[in-house]
């Protein structure tokens, strides 16, 4: 069993991620789509709203499960004895990060290898900041992430534009 933990925070997902989900779905026999939980970040959505959201994207890939962790990827990926770590790589941009992460982690266990993939050309623009940022300004993000998200990004921003101003 070749069995792959694609980790991130995911709020929201984005076509970008998607892509390289499918990548993943047709290399390994389960992908474990692992949204980090993380107490000091606070994201747009809530932990449990990214859990649905990713659920719905990902429920045409019957080898995609989504899940959740908390505390050391590498502890969470030997816990369910995954072998690799992906991470999808866009840009040059990413990389340093990228580099420091899985040689950090490959130090903090050496069997868990990191493995990256590229999503499609035309995603290596696209991150979860620049959609949300687009949402929040009104713009367009259908070609950015699936309907379901479009709409969950449409109606947090419509909530929040209709909320009482607290300020005085
Ligand atoms: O989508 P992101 O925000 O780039 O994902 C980053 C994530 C969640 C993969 C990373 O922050 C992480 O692995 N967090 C878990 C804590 C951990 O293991 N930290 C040491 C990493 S070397």
């Amino acid at each position: 069993m070749r069995r792959a933990v694609y980790p991130g925070s995911f709020d929201p997902v984005t076509n970008g991620h998607l892509d390289v989900i499918e990548r993943a779905a047709r290399q390994y026999d389960e992908v474990l789509v692992a949204i980090a939980h993380n107490e000091a970040k606070t994201g747009l959505f809530t932990f449990e709203e990214r859990v649905a959201l990713l659920r719905e994207a990902v429920q045409q890939h019957p080898n995609v499960q989504v899940t959740q962790f908390q505390g050391l990827l590498v502890d969470y990926a030997r816990s369910v004895q995954a072998q690799v770590i992906l991470r999808g790589l866009r840009a040059v941009s990413d990389f340093e990060y990228e580099f420091q992460m899985a040689l950090m982690n490959r130090k903090l266990d050496s069997d868990v290898e990191t493995m990256f993939l590229m999503p499609k050309e035309e995603y290596t623009y696209l991150s979860s900041r620049l959609v949300k940022e687009i949402a929040r300004l009104g713009g367009d993000i259908g070609a950015f992430v699936p309907d379901c998200i479009a709409r969950a990004l449409r109606a947090k921003f419509a909530a929040t534009d209709s909320a009482p101003s607290r300020k005085p």
